[in-house]
């Protein structure tokens, strides 16, 4: 059994398409057991207090420095026995010691096709904004394991969605993330559960 925790900012869509998976059977010997947020508002925490599973709120203010930040999300994690993090429309940075320590045992969706549209500042609605400014044809998702710069770490799937005439960043952002993230998040940890998964260097190969 794949043991996750889940870590969330807003309103948990991603999560969501998580539990959907594994409630329809799609995402086998999988199991959510925490959920994490930065932000005690987010209705991501709702969402897991719907499906009874154990949340708590860790933010970055609450601690002196990243250092203590860090060692907070680890204790809470270990403690979960979580063999996998997933960052589903998580906001903050996380400190070089987590990464480390769950070393390609951590995973990000970014609502665009890196290397385009990414790093600090590029989260949220910003990359349907500067996709519909530079006027791509094609945007999508990214989903990729986490490392210590923002949006940086080996890209394991990406799924295009076209622009269409007339789209706004919202538009965009809706269809982005009905047609891509809710697909290749769920999609990438069916392959890790499965073992699926290969690191070389910067490049992930799907056995
Ligand atoms: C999504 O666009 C996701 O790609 C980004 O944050 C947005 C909200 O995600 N990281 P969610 O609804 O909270 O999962």
């Amino acid at each position: 059994m794949l043991r996750i925790g889940v870590m969330v900012s807003g309103g948990g869509t991603n999560l969501q398409a998580i539990l959907d998976k594994i409630t329809d059977g799609n995402l086998k010997n999988c199991v959510v057991v925490t959920v994490v947020s930065n932000n005690k508002n987010a209705y991501a925490l709702e969402r897991a207090k719907q499906n009874d599973i154990p949340s708590a709120v860790i933010s970055r203010k609450a601690f002196a420095d990243t250092k203590e930040y860090d060692k907070a999300l680890i204790k809470h994690f270990t403690e979960f026995k979580c063999d996998l993090i997933v960052l589903a429309g998580f906001l903050s940075l996380i400190g070089e010691g987590f990464i480390k320590l769950f070393k390609n045992r951590i995973i990000n969706i970014h609502p665009s096709l890196i290397p385009s549209f990414c790093g600090k500042g590029y989260y949220g609605i910003v990359p349907h904004q500067k996709a519909l400014e530079y006027g791509v044809k094609v945007t999508g998702a990214t989903v990729h394991f986490v490392e210590p710069e923002y949006d940086s770490g080996p890209v394991i799937l990406q799924k295009a969605v076209a622009v269409e005439e007339g789209d706004t960043p919202e538009s965009l952002q809706k269809r982005v993330m009905e047609q891509a993230e809710w697909e290749i998040l769920p999609e990438a940890i069916r392959l890790i559960s499965n073992n699926r998964l290969k690191v070389d260097g910067r490049i992930v190969r799907i056995l």
